[in-house]
């Protein structure tokens, strides 16, 4: 896939920026399934750390994911559950941040319609990620509207809480231009400047490759590890991962390059020394893939175990679950209603405050 940059700046955790600024963050997944490493390393983990020298909203993209699930939204339900225990389960803070559902904002459905206006069709058409989604769900000629315009409403996401920072991974980095681009056109167009052009904050691991290496990690593709899979699972998943195909005997140098064991060890091993050893016996030759799954299995257990057991604490009750859910969305949807009565203002069709 490429990735358009031109017009997205994009700023990485150790910049000094992040903590000069008091940012407003805001980004989020929809619900269609449990999450997966892909997540925590691509956006979960920034969220945990920035949620208290930021001000944090996490969307819960329950329009989005109905967008290519119009006949499933039992699915979608059910899964925005699933993603809040993941999201407390990995340490986001609901005191820290406001977690909330997307439906339960009818204003950003709103934004979305003006903006709408402001892009084009084939503007649409040329988003990468789109047009990768499309392909992989064979839609070809029937794709649905609301899919091909779904950037839009991730457009009106951002800008309604004037979110100036978005940690996402790269596959969301053309969701971030378009939003830019969106941006500008409004201000220029009404002479205003309420929205500010949001950045991507990528992390370390923008792009965690999926357990058979041949895309990145998703649902769609069958090659995930999921947050909450049980630690018997998890070893069967690593047994079974991609590995260099050349590897055939221990004594044989390896490839760490496009060998996800040695990706996911980048992301998650803690012992940065000890993996550069590692590394560098198996390109020697002499180190057998089952050791470096083994290791693989000990650092991704470590990482999460502690995240089931909270996630199996919090499931316990989901009545504080949709509290949470409703307390976040009230505030997000009071901050979304003051936007978008600037927006009106703006655009001059605050027909009744003239
Ligand atoms: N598109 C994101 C995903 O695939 C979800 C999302 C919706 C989002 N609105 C957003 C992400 C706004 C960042 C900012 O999971």
């Amino acid at each position: 896939m490429k990735i358009p940059a031109k017009k997205v700046i994009i700023i990485r955790m150790k910049n000094k920026e992040i903590k000069d600024k008091k940012h407003i963050i805001l980004t989020g997944d929809r619900p269609t399934g449990p999450l997966h490493l892909g997540h925590y390393v691509g956006s979960l983990r920034q969220r945990v750390k920035l949620q208290h020298q930021c001000k944090q909203f996490i969307i819960i993209a329950d329009n989005q994911a109905l967008t290519d699930n119009a006949a499933n939204p039992e699915k979608v339900r059910r899964n925005i559950i699933e993603v809040a225990l993941d999201y407390l389960a990995v340490g986001i803070n609901p005191n820290a941040s406001t977690i909330f559902i997307q439906s339960l904002v009818p204003e950003l459905a709103e934004l979305t319609m003006y903006y709408l206006n402001l892009v084009t069709v084939s503007r649409l058409q040329r988003n990468p990620t789109v047009k990768d989604e499309i392909k992989q769900r064979r839609f070809s000629a029937s794709i649905p509207a609301g899919f091909l315009c779904y950037p839009v409403s991730q457009a009106a996401d951002i800008t309604a809480f004037k979110a100036d920072l978005v940690p996402v991974g790269q596959d969301q980095l053309p969701m971030v231009e378009q939003t830019v681009e969106i941006v500008r056109s409004f201000n220029r167009l009404y002479r205003a400047n309420m929205f500010v052009e949001p950045k991507a904050l990528l992390s370390e691991t923008p792009r965690l490759p999926g357990t058979d290496a041949k895309t990145k990690m998703s649902k769609s593709a069958g090659n995930v590890i999921s947050l909450n899979d049980t630690p018997d699972v998890v070893r069967e998943k690593v047994k079974k991962m991609y590995t260099d195909p050349k590897h055939i005997h221990a004594e044989d140098p390896g490839n760490v390059k496009g060998n996800p064991v040695f990706s996911y060890l980048d992301a998650f091993d803690p012992d940065k020394q000890k993996l550069k050893a590692m590394k560098e016996h198996y390109q020697r030759g002499g180190l057998g893939d089952t050791v470096v799954k083994q290791r693989l299995l000990e650092v991704l257990l470590a990482e999460l175990n502690p995240i089931r057991a909270r996630r199996e604490e919090f499931k316990k009750d989901p009545g504080y679950i949709m509290d949470i859910l409703k307390k976040g969305s009230e505030t997000a949807r009071l901050v979304a209603a003051k936007t978008l009565s600037e927006a009106r203002k703006a655009m001059g069709i605050d027909y009744f405050s003239l």
